[in-house]
């Protein structure tokens, strides 16, 4: 079973990535062991700790390391990327480098029209830099945008839209098969 990592970068409780991210962990259980990393527990990425880290760091680090995939859930704060993740990103980046090469796909979901587009942006451009380099599903718009969340999930936190749904499942078999 292909095994992945994914990171939300929405803490609160009824957060649309959040329900995003367990709404993949539920409908693709028989192909994926996916994990929601917990990356409300990390410090905060501090270079006087980077060569040994609190051990949840360590631990965060070598659950991505063993990863085939990471999947990044996430809402637009601000027309960027949520400090938390940006925080978890950080530490990704440094000594071992764990995210060099490894297959990502990035994922949002936002109440507002542009289902934050803005915020992919900026994340494709991190995800580009010299300490992530990773490899970020092509072609570029391959990524799941979820707008107008609102309308998209039942009261419970289930993701209802079959639209939504059906482009879910595409985007994730071209993921699957690229990561091969
Ligand atoms: C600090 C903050 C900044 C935000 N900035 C944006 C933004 O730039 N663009 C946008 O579409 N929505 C923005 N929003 C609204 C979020 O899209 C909305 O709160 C969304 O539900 C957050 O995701 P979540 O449901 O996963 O927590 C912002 C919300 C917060 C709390």
């Amino acid at each position: 079973m292909v095994k992945i990592v994914a990171l939300v970068g929405s803490l609160r409780k009824e957060s649309y990535n959040g329900y995003l991210a367990k709404a993949m962990q539920y409908r693709y259980q028989d192909r994926i062991d996916f994990e929601i990393a917990d990356i409300a527990s990390l410090p905060f990425y501090n270079q006087d700790e980077e060569l040994n880290p609190p051990q949840v760091v360590k631990d965060f680090k070598k659950k991505v390391a063993e990863a085939d995939g990471v999947i990044i859930i996430t809402p637009e704060y601000n027309w960027s990327v949520p400090g938390v993740l940006k925080n978890a990103l950080d530490w990704l980046s440094r000594v071992d480098k764990v995210l060099i090469n490894k297959p990502v796909m990035t994922a949002g979901a936002s109440p507002t029209a542009l289902g934050t587009v803005r915020c992919q942006l900026h994340l494709r451009q991190i995800l580009s830099s010299p300490g992530i380099s990773a490899r970020v599903l092509p072609p570029a718009g391959n990524e799941v945008l979820v707008n107008f969340a609102q309308n998209k999930f039942d009261k419970s936190g289930k993701l209802t839209d079959e639209g939504t749904l059906e482009f879910l499942d595409g985007i994730m078999d071209k993921f699957l098969d690229w990561i091969g």
